[in-house]
This record gives structure tokens, C-alpha cells and sequence, in this order.
């Protein structure tokens, strides 16, 4: 099976390049933000302390998460309800950092995301997809911008599910959450030695589409020699 793991900080295009990948190469697109997204949203309509790692452990492993893929990324499901919109909010964003700071949470979503590589040739996109949840995927992408690129970017995407906000408070928000998935001693976003490093601040997605095709025809022979 052919994994592309694409890493790197919020608001690169991380989604949007896994979502055209996937589509192109036919391969299965999996975003584990969602699943971060998704815990979080039912933590926060629990009600639960969200400093209460019990609580959030608990959360992961008895919540039926169920991701479907969709012409405009994926459709999230929690316990049955969508929640596809709803894991977008800017209360949801703001809070997920407490599901994605715990090790036992991350412990408990591992095995989840590595079924999803099992049987499929797979894009996946999100913090340590490159580095702990598929160190050894076919390709690995670091995919970064400039701050404000990337705050522009989340900024259209909130008009899309309705939610203004304006650009410079999501710039601080952004800077905020960078720092803070820096810092963190759990998972912190790193860039793996052997990730290529693509910067889309002057790209069009098309081009990144391009450039990633072109590392993944090169790269893909080299795993797989024998492979058409
Ligand atoms: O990529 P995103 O904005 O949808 O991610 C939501 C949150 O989940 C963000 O705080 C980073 C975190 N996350 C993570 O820690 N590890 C992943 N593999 C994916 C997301």
C-alpha cells in the first residue's frame, strides 16, 4: 500500500492538497484533525472539564467516529450525528489543543488512524502523520506558508461555513496555536529529516498538486520497483 503523509502548521493547504491528491491518484483521504475536531466538539456538548485527561481519554475511546469521504473533503460523524460543519467552528478550533496535548488521547486514536493505511493506498494529513502515525509512508510532505497566507486562507474557509472572523484575529489566533503546537511536549510539530519541504505561500494549488504528482511518480518506483 502507498502512503503520502502530509505534516506542517495550520492554515498550509494541508487539506486542500490531500483532498486533490487523493482525488487524482484515487487513493483514500483521511484528515485526522477531524477526529481531533470531532472528540473535541463532543467534549465541549459533554460538557467535561477539558483539563480532565481522564475524561478526555474516556471520550476517545468509547465516541464511534466515522469519517466518509465527500466531494468537498469529508463528512464527520460522532455517535451517528453529522457534525461535519460544527468541527469548524472557531470554539471547536480554539479548544482542540486539549485533546491534541494528551498522550493518552493520541495513544488512544493511534490504532484508529493506522487502519485507515491497512487496506488502502492512503493521502493523510495532520500534525504527526509524518513523523509518529506513518514514519514510514512512501512520501512525506512538509507543507508550510507564511502566517499570513495561511490566516487568509482560514479566514475564507470560515466565510464558507458562515463564521466571520476577522483577518487579524485569526492571524493572532493562528500565531497563538503555532506556538503552542511548537511547544507542546506531546507530539509537537516537527518536520521530519526526511519530509520534502514545500512552501505554497506563491503557489496555486494546482502547482503544489503538480509538484507533490511528480515526487510521488519518482518516489513510488523507488518503494515499489516492479509497481506500473
Ligand atoms: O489540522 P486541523 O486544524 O484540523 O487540526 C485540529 C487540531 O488537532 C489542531 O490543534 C492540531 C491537532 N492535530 C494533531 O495534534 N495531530 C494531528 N495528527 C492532527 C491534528
Amino acid at each position: 500500500m502507498h502512503i503520502i503523509a502530509i505534516d506542517g502548521p495550520a492554515g498550509a493547504g494541508k487539506s486542500t492538497l490531500a483532498r486533490q491528491l487523493a482525488r487524482r491518484l484515487g487513493f483514500l483521504y483521511l484528515d485526522t484533525g477531524a477526529l481531533y475536531r470531532a472528540l473535541t466538539w463532543k467534549a465541549l456538548q459533554e460538557g467535561v472539564n477539558l483539563e480532565d485527561e481522564t475524561a478526555l481519554e474516556k471520550i476517545t475511546r468509547t465516541a464511534r467516529l466515522d469519517i466518509r469521504p465527500a466531494p468537498e473533503g469529508v463528512r464527520v460523524f460522532v455517535d451517528g450525528t453529522e457534525v461535519t460543519g460544527e468541527i469548524r467552528t472557531p470554539e471547536v478550533t480554539r479548544n482542540t489543543f486539549y485533546l491534541a496535548r494528551s498522550p493518552r488521547v493520541r495513544a488512544a486514536l493511534l490504532p484508529l488512524q493506522r487502519q485507515f493505511g491497512e487496506r488502502n493506498n492512503l493521502v493523510v494529513e495532520g500534525r504527526d502523520t509524518t513523523t509518529v502515525i506513518f514514519p514510514r509512508a512512501t512520501l512525506k510532505i512538509y507543507l508550510d506558508a507564511s502566517l499570513k497566507t495561511r490566516a487568509g486562507r482560514r479566514t475564507l474557509d470560515l466565510e464558507k461555513i458562515g463564521a466571520r472572523q476577522p483577518v487579524p484575529e485569526v492571524e493572532r489566533e493562528m500565531a497563538e496555536r503555532d506556538r503552542q503546537d511548537l511547544s507542546r511536549r506531546v507530539a509537537p510539530l516537527v518536520r521530519a529529516p526526511d519530509a520534502h519541504y514545500l512552501d505554497t505561500s506563491g503557489l496555486t494549488v494546482d502547482q503544489e498538486v503538480a509538484a507533490v504528482l511528480k515526487l510521488f511518480e519518482t518516489v513510488r518506483h523507488q518503494a515499489h520497483p516492479g509497481d506500473s
